[in-house]
């Protein structure tokens, strides 16, 4: 098991991952603020568990190494987290960055990148984890929701949270109008994010809860 991290602002670039299953526009977010030179990382490699998501086209444009697999062609998740993990090693990855991928996770990652693995959710956790999670603060009447980034601890979008921020719902407000809002603001906050933890102004381990 790995320790939890403790990045400290080194002249080396912080050695990232991102994990994504659809679209991938926070992986865009991340490897534009990579090439504009706002985030000292280097995105060594895209996991995804969809061969047709829009994402793996985006690596390939972005020159990132991509590991695409098929669940189904292996006997259980604990079998293609252990590739997934030989993977991260291979490229020493430091931190790996969930950006919209959408499978639960085993003790296989969790415990191999404890307190080295972010998500990024868009609600005010814990409220609204899971699937639709707009649709579902929409649903329920909220007048704020908002955006998560947080430690992964093997739960549903659950763990130590590590920045969040809030978008007030309009009078008329959809799915659609919220959802773009949210990711206008995980575009700027997950890079952020991940430049503060590689400056070390935010210390992973310090977050960590005791009792895990
Ligand atoms: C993002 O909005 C992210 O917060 C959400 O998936 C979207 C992926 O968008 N993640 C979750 O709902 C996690 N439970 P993208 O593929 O365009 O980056």
């Amino acid at each position: 098991m790995i320790s939890p991290a403790s990045f400290s602002g080194e002249a080396q670039p912080l050695r990232i991952a991102v994990f994504a299953s659809g679209g991938g526009s926070n992986f865009q977010a991340i490897a534009d603020a990579i090439a504009e030179g706002k985030l000292h990382a280097e995105l060594k490699l895209l996991v995804c568990d969809k061969p047709q998501a829009a994402v793996v086209e985006r690596a390939a444009k972005a020159g990132v190494p991509a590991f695409v697999f098929r669940p189904k062609d292996y006997p259980g998740r604990e079998a293609y987290e252990e590739e997934i993990l030989r993977k991260l090693r291979e490229a020493r990855v430091e931190l790996v960055v969930l950006a919209g991928y959408m499978r639960i996770l085993t003790d296989v990652m969790v415990q191999g990148y404890w307190g080295r693995m972010l998500n990024i959710h868009p609600s005010l956790l814990p409220s609204f984890p899971g699937m639709h999670a707009v649709r579902q603060a929409l649903d329920y009447g909220v007048k704020v929701t908002g955006v998560t980034v947080h430690i992964v601890d093997g739960g549903l979008d659950s763990g130590p949270i590590v920045a969040q921020r809030a978008v007030e719902l309009r009078e008329g407000d959809t799915e659609d109008s919220v959802s773009e809002r949210i990711h206008r603001i995980e575009h700027e906050l997950y890079p952020q994010v991940v430049q503060d933890i590689a400056s070390g102004k935010i210390k992973l381990e310090q977050l960590v809860r005791q009792e895990q």
